[in-house]
């Protein structure tokens, strides 16, 4: 256990608090707003490596205004979570499988690795020191956002030489207004996320920011995200807003593969997994608008779901595209999407056998 001065592999200096926060009910939890009592701090100098690992009151950043991040992005994230099972354990859901991605990130932004080791104690260390902040209600979990930006001061375009990874964790509730109810999605093809050879597959903040006038317009328009079409055709599924997408036609469950412009999501991963485990047809395969908008009208699109950490696997009851807008299952969640979000969520807190051995305890 690598928690309040225990050994780990790497020596954590430890401050604490003198002002602890007032925790929220669980009841309140929504996404993203509310951060715990403590962040985790490291630093990384050219010919030094990362150093100066430590966990630190939570507080905020003085940056020099020319910081490069602030210009040019050179920055990468994660998320993951942490739930309280019944029997009051915490338990991450695939720690490093998160750590892999955030290193992998780090290569397309020409960020220097970290060792994943250090990545998924570090999430062991701050989880430790805040577990009172784990909520318990069904539903809710402990956010963990690590992340690397560019610290060095310059307005030339280059790699950084100085970089500091950070943790941060917040006590969350649902991702979407809707809660667990199905949301509304729109493919278009005015804007573009992310292209091939580009850093689609990176969880980089350009590609966020890439996506926020898009989901802007989309949102005036009744939908809660967008259904990111391919950058080149504009015909092709990549991916939702915050999500990885899938639907059912007939009895083949469908993604969109991993082509290099998507995010490899951690909860795609496990979702198709599941499919696998239960015998169903799964192709990740590419597939077009056209295909799915027929496919609504002939009745043969079953079900549609979204997957990601933060929207877990979050049913789509609507699909608009051009002028037309359809309703999939009448606009209720479908039962496979039902059974997967019940089977994932089981072995998020515990309830259910962790086959694959997703799941790590506090
Ligand atoms: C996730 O953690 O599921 C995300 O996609 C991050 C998002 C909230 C920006």
């Amino acid at each position: 256990v690598w928690f309040d001065g225990q050994p780990g592999p790497t020596p954590i200096a430890i401050t604490r608090t003198s002002k602890p926060k007032v925790h929220p009910a669980d009841d309140e939890l929504r996404f993203g707003s509310v951060f715990t009592d403590h962040m985790f701090r490291m630093d990384y100098t050219e010919g030094k490596g990362w150093h100066d690992a430590k966990i630190i009151p939570y507080q905020p950043f003085s940056l020099d205004p020319a910081t490069s991040v602030l210009h040019y992005a050179q920055s990468v994230f994660d998320g993951l979570k942490a739930y309280r099972g019944q029997d009051g354990s915490i338990r991450f859901f695939r720690a490093a499988k998160h750590a892999d991605r955030l290193n992998r990130s780090c290569g397309y932004l020409c960020i220097p690795p970290l060792d994943p080791e250090l990545v998924v104690q570090s999430f062991h260390a701050l989880v430790g020191v805040d577990q009172s902040w784990v909520p318990s209600k069904r539903g809710t979990s402990l956010y963990l956002r690590p992340a690397v930006i560019a610290s060095e001061s310059f307005l030339g375009v280059h790699p950084s030489k100085t970089y500091t990874y950070f943790l941060i964790l917040s006590p969350v509730g649902p991702y979407y207004a809707e809660g667990i109810n199905p949301v509304k999605i729109l493919a278009t093809d005015a804007h573009v996320r992310a292209v091939q050879g580009g850093l689609g597959a990176a969880k980089t903040a350009a590609n966020y920011a890439a996506s926020i006038l898009g989901a802007e317009e989309a949102q005036k328009m009744g939908y809660t995200q967008v259904l990111w079409l391919d950058g080149v055709e504009h015909r092709y599924l990549d991916e939702v807003g915050t999500m990885n997408i899938m639907l059912k036609i007939g009895d083949e469950i469908i993604t969109p593969p991993l082509n290099g412009a998507i995010l490899a999501g951690v909860t795609r991963d496990s979702i198709l997994t599941l499919c696998r485990d239960w015998g169903l047809k799964t192709s990740e395969r590419r597939i077009s608008i056209d295909e799915v908008m027929a496919a609504a009208r002939n009745g043969t699109l079953v079900e549609m779901w979204g997957t990601g950490t933060a929207a877990v696997v979050s049913p789509v009851g609507e699909l608009g595209y051009k002028d037309e807008r359809v309703t999939i299952n009448g606009g209720k969640t479908g039962t496979l999407t039902q059974k997967l979000y019940d089977a994932i969520v089981g072995i998020q807190y515990g309830e259910t056998e962790d086959r694959h051995e997703w799941t790590t305890t506090l």
